[in-house]
């Protein structure tokens, strides 16, 4: 029976442990999105994770809706990423990518253009601006004919990723995000090819998996969703059809590996009374299944032992310790990530967007 110290394949990398670094958005680019060097430091000093995914990256300036998140769309970005991939692997770690689309969550005055979702929603709670939270504002349904644009969008940004020096990249698919805003039934309000069905709701993210997985390998892609309970007010009325239909079509694709974020009715980050879909989508999805939120060593250990999951992503315990696997491994403890920092600028930061 594997613990969680003991190595893992996840496509073409090989995960020397099981604890996964989940995603984490800081905002600690510039106003242009360019990664900073305090993000080089960052990066590396968690490099001893089994994998690191990275924050949230903005496939696009339409889709980069946080402020000073970083995106991957020009070669200044792509430069200014190199330096972090180089010091991830010059500590002997692996760095996926995670490629997003903030779609309806962003704002005009982040991005410069009305967001765009599946349909003309709203998300029910505050954008984040540069000057503070402002009222959200009704996105633009995406035409059809823009869809083959926004999938070359990600082939793109997969495509930097690589010459960046990133070992893989994760499709952000979670989190109330535009992939999300497609596949559930609350935010997804289209009567065409991209609407109604759970067949259609789902075929943006199908194609744009194939997409990256065209760039960067079947291998070398993986795709994170968020199943149970609502993010940014996206939710689904039925959630185990749909995504165990999305795990059989992922399936299809052979992707390196899955990973869920599902929050537990207590979670602080959160909590939903929405069952996990995990063991359900445990059924269809036979690759490599990783599993977040609110874990700790004995909860991820047990996951393991009972099959439920490959591999364990800790998102909060790797903001204030680096060293987290080394940690969990002695049995230390464990000190608490500070809320009021995670997303913010520098060092000594003030926090300027609230979540
Ligand atoms: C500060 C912060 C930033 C986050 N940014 C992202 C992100 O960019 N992409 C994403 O998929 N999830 C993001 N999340 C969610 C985390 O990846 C993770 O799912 C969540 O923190 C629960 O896991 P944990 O209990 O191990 O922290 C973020 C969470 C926090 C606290």
């Amino acid at each position: 029976m594997p613990t969680l110290f003991d190595p893992i394949a996840l496509g073409a990398l090989t995960a020397p442990n099981r604890i996964i670094m989940a995603p984490l958005t800081r905002a600690r680019s510039t106003h242009d999105h360019v990664p900073t060097a305090i993000m080089v430091d960052y990066y590396a000093q968690r490099a001893s994770a089994g994998l690191i995914t990275s924050e949230a990256i903005g496939i696009s300036r339409q889709g980069n809706g946080f402020p000073y998140a970083p995106g991957i769309w020009s070669a200044e970005q792509v430069a200014a990423w190199k330096p972090v991939t180089q010091a991830v692997h010059h500590k002997g770690g692996r760095i996926v990518a995670q490629l997003g689309h903030t779609g309806r969550a962003g704002h005009s005055a982040v991005i410069g253009e009305q967001p765009v979702s599946s349909s003309a929603t709203a998300a029910p709670v505050d954008a984040w601006t540069y000057d503070g939270p402002k009222s959200p504002e009704t996105a633009r349904p995406l035409a059809a004919d823009e869809i083959p644009g926004l999938v070359a969008d990600y082939a793109h940004a997969a495509r930097n990723a690589v010459a960046a020096g990133f070992d893989g990249v994760q499709i952000h698919a979670a989190n109330g995000m535009l992939i999300d805003q497609f596949l559930r039934n609350n935010s997804n309000l289209r009567g065409d090819d991209y609407g109604g069905s759970i067949a259609n709701r789902m075929r943006l993210l199908e194609q744009v998996a194939r997409a990256v997985a065209g760039v960067v390998g079947a291998d070398r892609t993986s795709v994170r969703l968020s199943p149970n309970g609502e993010t940014w007010g996206v939710d689904d009325s039925d959630p185990t059809p749909l995504f165990t239909a999305v795990a059989d079509m992922l399936a299809t694709i052979d992707i390196a590996f899955l990973e869920l974020r599902e929050p537990a009715p207590g979670d602080v980050f959160g909590g939903t009374d929405v069952p996990r879909q995990s063991p359900m989508i445990r059924q269809h999805f036979k690759g490599k299944l990783i599993l977040n939120s609110d874990y700790d060593l004995v909860r991820a250990q047990a996951d393991i032992d009972s099959g439920l999951a490959d591999a364990i992503s800790f998102g909060r315990p790797f903001l204030a310790n680096p060293d987290l696997v080394q940690r969990l491994q002695d049995g230390a403890p464990l000190n608490p990530a500070k809320r009021e920092t995670s997303i913010a600028r520098g060092r000594k930061a003030t926090p300027t967007i609230r979540r």
